[in-house]
Protein backbone atom coordinates (compact mmCIF):
# COMPACT_ATOMS: atom_id res chain seq x y z
CA UNK A 1 0.00 0.00 0.00
CA UNK A 2 3.05 2.44 -0.79
CA UNK A 3 5.15 2.82 -3.41
CA UNK A 4 8.23 0.67 -2.41
CA UNK A 5 11.31 2.21 -4.12
CA UNK A 6 10.19 5.78 -2.43
CA UNK A 7 10.89 4.23 1.28
CA UNK A 8 12.99 6.82 3.03
CA UNK A 9 13.33 8.75 -0.24
CA UNK A 10 13.23 12.92 -0.15
CA UNK A 11 11.24 14.65 -2.29
CA UNK A 12 13.14 17.63 -3.41
CA UNK A 13 12.16 18.21 -7.35
CA UNK A 14 9.47 16.25 -9.67
CA UNK A 15 12.30 15.20 -11.49
CA UNK A 16 13.26 13.01 -8.21
CA UNK A 17 10.64 10.39 -9.90
CA UNK A 18 10.78 8.33 -12.59
CA UNK A 19 7.61 7.86 -14.79
CA UNK A 20 6.64 4.31 -12.88
CA UNK A 21 7.06 5.91 -9.32
CA UNK A 22 4.37 9.27 -10.32
CA UNK A 23 1.94 6.23 -12.24
CA UNK A 24 2.14 4.24 -8.95
CA UNK A 25 1.68 7.51 -6.99
CA UNK A 26 -1.22 8.40 -8.40
CA UNK A 27 -2.83 5.55 -8.57
CA UNK A 28 -2.37 5.17 -5.13
CA UNK A 29 -3.89 8.69 -4.05
CA UNK A 30 -7.00 7.93 -5.89
CA UNK A 31 -7.58 4.30 -3.96
CA UNK A 32 -6.63 6.66 -1.14
CA UNK A 33 -9.60 9.00 -2.23
CA UNK A 34 -11.72 5.83 -2.47
CA UNK A 35 -10.53 4.45 0.38
CA UNK A 36 -9.35 1.55 -1.03
CA UNK A 37 -6.39 2.02 0.55
CA UNK A 38 -6.30 2.96 3.95
CA UNK A 39 -2.25 2.06 5.25
CA UNK A 40 -1.40 3.39 8.87
CA UNK A 41 1.40 5.91 10.11
CA UNK A 42 0.87 5.62 13.60
CA UNK A 43 3.81 6.86 16.16
CA UNK A 44 5.00 8.94 12.91
CA UNK A 45 6.09 12.12 13.38
CA UNK A 46 5.77 14.98 10.15
CA UNK A 47 7.73 18.12 10.86
CA UNK A 48 6.46 21.20 8.87
CA UNK A 49 9.02 24.01 8.58
CA UNK A 50 7.55 26.77 6.41
CA UNK A 51 9.14 30.20 5.89
CA UNK A 52 6.71 31.58 3.58
CA UNK A 53 2.48 31.31 4.29
CA UNK A 54 0.38 28.49 3.51
CA UNK A 55 -3.38 26.98 3.51
CA UNK A 56 -3.38 24.02 1.30
CA UNK A 57 -0.08 23.18 2.06
CA UNK A 58 -0.11 23.33 5.57
CA UNK A 59 -3.66 21.83 6.33
CA UNK A 60 -3.22 19.18 3.60
CA UNK A 61 0.09 17.84 5.08
CA UNK A 62 -1.81 18.24 8.31
CA UNK A 63 -4.71 16.54 8.22
CA UNK A 64 -3.37 13.52 5.90
CA UNK A 65 -0.71 12.58 9.36
CA UNK A 66 -3.95 12.97 11.35
CA UNK A 67 -6.53 10.54 9.16
CA UNK A 68 -2.74 8.04 8.56
CA UNK A 69 -2.79 8.29 12.62
CA UNK A 70 0.53 10.06 12.93
CA UNK A 71 1.11 13.58 14.39
CA UNK A 72 2.64 16.58 13.06
CA UNK A 73 4.31 19.29 14.44
CA UNK A 74 4.47 23.06 13.22
CA UNK A 75 7.50 24.33 13.34
CA UNK A 76 8.38 27.63 11.68
CA UNK A 77 10.76 29.94 12.38
CA UNK A 78 8.81 31.87 14.95
CA UNK A 79 8.51 28.93 17.11
CA UNK A 80 12.09 27.69 17.05
CA UNK A 81 15.82 28.55 17.20
CA UNK A 82 15.66 29.63 13.40
CA UNK A 83 14.52 32.43 13.96
CA UNK A 84 17.37 33.45 16.10
CA UNK A 85 19.47 32.68 13.47
CA UNK A 86 20.40 28.66 14.45
CA UNK A 87 22.06 27.63 11.18
CA UNK A 88 20.04 24.81 9.09
CA UNK A 89 23.23 22.44 9.31
CA UNK A 90 22.53 22.50 12.72
CA UNK A 91 19.06 22.59 12.91
CA UNK A 92 18.68 19.68 9.98
CA UNK A 93 20.61 17.64 12.13
CA UNK A 94 18.76 18.10 15.28
CA UNK A 95 15.17 17.03 13.60
CA UNK A 96 16.54 14.77 12.14
CA UNK A 97 16.89 12.68 15.60
CA UNK A 98 13.13 13.38 16.64
CA UNK A 99 11.39 13.72 13.21
CA UNK A 100 10.76 10.55 10.70
CA UNK A 101 9.57 12.93 7.75
CA UNK A 102 9.96 17.06 7.30
CA UNK A 103 8.11 19.16 4.61
CA UNK A 104 9.52 22.26 3.93
CA UNK A 105 8.63 25.36 2.12
CA UNK A 106 11.19 28.24 1.78
CA UNK A 107 12.70 30.40 -0.63
CA UNK A 108 16.15 29.08 -2.19
CA UNK A 109 16.24 25.56 -3.49
CA UNK A 110 19.70 25.28 -1.89
CA UNK A 111 18.13 25.91 1.52
CA UNK A 112 15.70 22.89 1.42
CA UNK A 113 18.80 21.09 -0.20
CA UNK A 114 21.02 21.73 2.56
CA UNK A 115 18.45 20.65 5.10
CA UNK A 116 18.12 17.06 2.87
CA UNK A 117 21.69 16.68 2.96
CA UNK A 118 21.78 17.12 6.70
CA UNK A 119 18.56 15.30 7.69
CA UNK A 120 18.64 11.88 7.05
CA UNK A 121 14.86 11.19 7.30
CA UNK A 122 12.67 11.78 4.13
CA UNK A 123 12.34 15.11 3.11
CA UNK A 124 9.66 16.89 0.94
CA UNK A 125 9.62 20.15 -0.86
CA UNK A 126 6.62 22.02 0.25
CA UNK A 127 7.16 24.72 -2.21
CA UNK A 128 10.51 26.75 -3.03
CA UNK A 129 11.52 29.52 -5.44
CA UNK A 130 12.03 26.67 -8.23
CA UNK A 131 9.87 23.94 -7.58
CA UNK A 132 6.68 23.11 -5.87
CA UNK A 133 6.35 19.19 -6.60
CA UNK A 134 3.45 18.39 -4.05
CA UNK A 135 1.14 21.35 -5.97
CA UNK A 136 2.05 18.80 -9.65
CA UNK A 137 0.77 15.52 -7.62
CA UNK A 138 -2.41 17.02 -7.21
CA UNK A 139 -3.14 18.37 -10.40
CA UNK A 140 -2.10 15.61 -12.62
CA UNK A 141 -4.46 13.52 -10.22
CA UNK A 142 -7.30 15.39 -11.10
CA UNK A 143 -6.18 15.71 -15.00
CA UNK A 144 -6.76 11.91 -14.32
CA UNK A 145 -9.83 11.74 -12.64
CA UNK A 146 -11.33 13.94 -16.13
CA UNK A 147 -9.42 12.07 -18.99
CA UNK A 148 -9.09 8.49 -17.01
CA UNK A 149 -5.30 9.07 -18.53
CA UNK A 150 -2.86 11.30 -19.00
CA UNK A 151 -0.03 10.21 -22.27
CA UNK A 152 -0.95 12.25 -25.14
CA UNK A 153 -2.98 14.98 -23.63
CA UNK A 154 -1.74 18.65 -23.65
CA UNK A 155 -1.15 21.05 -20.57
CA UNK A 156 -1.20 24.42 -21.25
CA UNK A 157 0.42 26.88 -18.81
CA UNK A 158 -0.22 30.44 -18.64
CA UNK A 159 1.54 33.20 -16.98
CA UNK A 160 4.88 33.44 -14.75
CA UNK A 161 7.55 31.10 -15.38
CA UNK A 162 7.40 30.36 -11.80
CA UNK A 163 7.91 27.15 -9.41
CA UNK A 164 4.49 25.73 -10.75
CA UNK A 165 5.87 26.51 -14.80
CA UNK A 166 8.88 24.56 -13.83
CA UNK A 167 7.39 21.59 -11.76
CA UNK A 168 4.83 21.32 -14.44
CA UNK A 169 7.39 21.00 -17.15
CA UNK A 170 8.59 17.75 -15.50
CA UNK A 171 5.64 16.52 -14.29
CA UNK A 172 4.24 16.72 -17.37
CA UNK A 173 7.04 15.23 -19.04
CA UNK A 174 6.92 12.08 -16.72
CA UNK A 175 3.43 11.46 -17.46
CA UNK A 176 3.96 11.50 -20.95
CA UNK A 177 2.06 14.93 -21.54
CA UNK A 178 1.97 17.73 -23.75
CA UNK A 179 3.36 20.59 -22.07
CA UNK A 180 3.33 24.71 -23.50
CA UNK A 181 4.37 27.22 -21.36
CA UNK A 182 3.52 30.50 -22.72
CA UNK A 183 4.94 33.83 -20.89
CA UNK A 184 6.27 37.10 -21.30
CA UNK A 185 9.52 37.43 -22.71
CA UNK A 186 12.27 37.56 -19.79
CA UNK A 187 9.71 35.05 -17.42
CA UNK A 188 10.65 31.95 -18.55
CA UNK A 189 10.87 28.93 -16.53
CA UNK A 190 14.35 27.69 -15.06
CA UNK A 191 16.59 27.33 -18.08
CA UNK A 192 17.89 23.95 -16.62
CA UNK A 193 14.50 22.63 -15.77
CA UNK A 194 13.32 23.64 -19.40
CA UNK A 195 16.71 21.21 -20.72
CA UNK A 196 15.83 18.80 -17.75
CA UNK A 197 11.96 18.67 -19.16
CA UNK A 198 13.20 18.12 -23.06
CA UNK A 199 15.55 15.09 -21.88
CA UNK A 200 12.59 13.49 -20.02
CA UNK A 201 10.52 14.12 -23.16
CA UNK A 202 12.96 12.63 -25.32
CA UNK A 203 11.29 14.07 -28.48
CA UNK A 204 8.24 11.51 -28.08
CA UNK A 205 6.07 14.79 -26.12
CA UNK A 206 5.66 18.03 -27.34
CA UNK A 207 7.55 20.70 -25.25
CA UNK A 208 7.04 24.53 -26.24
CA UNK A 209 7.65 27.63 -24.45
CA UNK A 210 6.28 30.61 -26.57
CA UNK A 211 5.41 34.01 -25.96
CA UNK A 212 1.82 33.38 -27.45
CA UNK A 213 -0.87 32.47 -25.37
CA UNK A 214 -2.81 31.64 -28.26
CA UNK A 215 -0.90 29.75 -29.98
CA UNK A 216 -0.19 27.47 -25.91
CA UNK A 217 -3.92 27.59 -25.62
CA UNK A 218 -5.05 26.38 -28.84
CA UNK A 219 -6.82 22.40 -28.75
CA UNK A 220 -5.28 22.04 -25.16
CA UNK A 221 -7.22 19.86 -22.92
CA UNK A 222 -5.89 22.01 -19.40
CA UNK A 223 -5.48 25.09 -19.36
CA UNK A 224 -3.65 26.43 -16.04
CA UNK A 225 -2.40 29.58 -14.23
CA UNK A 226 -1.17 30.72 -11.18
CA UNK A 227 -0.14 33.94 -9.74
CA UNK A 228 1.86 36.51 -11.37
CA UNK A 229 3.95 37.50 -8.31
CA UNK A 230 4.29 35.06 -6.01
CA UNK A 231 5.48 34.99 -2.30
CA UNK A 232 8.56 37.02 -2.44
CA UNK A 233 7.80 39.19 -5.16
CA UNK A 234 4.94 41.53 -4.07
CA UNK A 235 7.06 44.24 -4.81
CA UNK A 236 6.87 43.42 -8.21
CA UNK A 237 3.11 42.87 -8.73
CA UNK A 238 2.02 46.48 -9.85
CA UNK A 239 4.57 46.58 -12.75
CA UNK A 240 4.01 43.38 -13.80
CA UNK A 241 0.32 43.73 -14.43
CA UNK A 242 0.47 45.18 -17.91
CA UNK A 243 3.06 43.04 -18.70
CA UNK A 244 0.97 39.78 -17.63
CA UNK A 245 -2.53 40.74 -18.70
CA UNK A 246 -2.39 39.14 -22.25
CA UNK A 247 -1.72 35.70 -20.09
CA UNK A 248 -4.78 36.09 -18.44
CA UNK A 249 -7.05 32.74 -18.41
CA UNK A 250 -10.74 34.37 -19.67
CA UNK A 251 -13.48 32.95 -21.86
CA UNK A 252 -12.14 34.00 -25.07
CA UNK A 253 -8.92 32.19 -24.44
CA UNK A 254 -10.95 29.10 -23.02
CA UNK A 255 -12.80 29.32 -25.85
CA UNK A 256 -9.20 28.23 -28.04
CA UNK A 257 -8.53 25.33 -26.20
CA UNK A 258 -10.38 21.62 -26.48
CA UNK A 259 -14.35 21.87 -25.44
CA UNK A 260 -13.83 19.44 -23.29
CA UNK A 261 -10.92 20.86 -21.29
CA UNK A 262 -11.19 22.17 -18.06
CA UNK A 263 -9.33 24.76 -16.46
CA UNK A 264 -6.23 24.45 -13.03
CA UNK A 265 -5.27 27.02 -10.77
CA UNK A 266 -2.86 26.19 -7.86
CA UNK A 267 -4.48 28.98 -5.48
CA UNK A 268 -4.44 31.23 -3.85
CA UNK A 269 -5.64 33.14 -7.30
CA UNK A 270 -6.41 36.51 -8.07
CA UNK A 271 -9.84 36.91 -9.98
CA UNK A 272 -9.26 39.50 -12.79
CA UNK A 273 -5.82 39.44 -12.38
CA UNK A 274 -4.27 35.97 -14.07
CA UNK A 275 -7.99 34.26 -14.35
CA UNK A 276 -11.03 35.88 -14.45
CA UNK A 277 -14.29 35.19 -12.69
CA UNK A 278 -16.32 33.89 -14.73
CA UNK A 279 -13.60 31.33 -15.64
CA UNK A 280 -12.76 30.28 -12.04
CA UNK A 281 -16.12 29.77 -10.88
CA UNK A 282 -17.30 28.31 -14.29
CA UNK A 283 -18.28 24.58 -15.61
CA UNK A 284 -15.24 23.88 -16.84
CA UNK A 285 -12.53 24.90 -13.61
CA UNK A 286 -11.64 22.04 -11.18
CA UNK A 287 -9.77 23.38 -8.96
CA UNK A 288 -11.71 22.66 -5.58
CA UNK A 289 -11.41 19.08 -6.46
CA UNK A 290 -7.43 19.89 -7.43
CA UNK A 291 -6.99 21.51 -4.02
CA UNK A 292 -8.70 18.06 -2.35
CA UNK A 293 -7.00 16.30 -4.29
CA UNK A 294 -3.61 17.77 -2.41
CA UNK A 295 -4.68 15.72 0.90
CA UNK A 296 -4.95 12.47 -1.02
CA UNK A 297 -1.52 13.06 -3.33
CA UNK A 298 0.15 14.07 -0.33
CA UNK A 299 -1.30 10.85 1.61
CA UNK A 300 0.25 8.53 -0.95
CA UNK A 301 3.95 10.40 -1.03
CA UNK A 302 3.98 10.08 3.34
CA UNK A 303 3.04 6.36 2.71
CA UNK A 304 5.58 5.37 0.34
CA UNK A 305 8.02 7.88 1.99
CA UNK A 306 7.61 6.56 5.11
CA UNK A 307 6.86 3.22 4.00
CA UNK A 308 4.06 2.73 5.21
CA UNK A 309 1.92 -0.56 5.19
N1 LIG B 1 -1.33 25.88 -3.66
C1 LIG B 1 -0.68 26.02 -2.48
O1 LIG B 1 0.43 25.52 -2.27
O2 LIG B 1 -1.38 26.74 -1.57
P1 LIG B 1 -0.83 27.26 -0.17
O3 LIG B 1 0.20 28.32 -0.45
O4 LIG B 1 -2.04 27.79 0.52
O5 LIG B 1 -0.21 26.10 0.57
N1 LIG C 1 3.86 30.69 -7.39
C1 LIG C 1 3.15 30.83 -6.16
C2 LIG C 1 2.53 29.52 -5.77
C3 LIG C 1 1.73 29.56 -4.50
C4 LIG C 1 1.13 28.25 -4.15
C5 LIG C 1 4.10 31.32 -5.08
O1 LIG C 1 5.23 30.83 -5.00
O2 LIG C 1 3.73 32.23 -4.34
Amino acid sequence: MSVASLKGRDLLSMADLNPAELQELLALAADLKSGKAQPTCKNKVLGLVFSKASTRTRVSFSVAMCHLGGQVLDLNAGVTQVGRGEPTVDTARVLDRYLDVLAIRTFEQSELETFAHFAKIPVINALTDLEHPCQVLADLQTVQEEFGTLAGLTLTYVGDGNNMANSILLGCALAGMHVRIACPDGYAPDASIIEKTQAIAAEKTEVLITADPALAAKGAQVLYTDVWASMGQESEAESRTPLFQPYQINDQLLSLADPNAIVLHCLPAHRGEEITESVLEGKQSRVWDEAENRLHAQKALLVSVLGAD
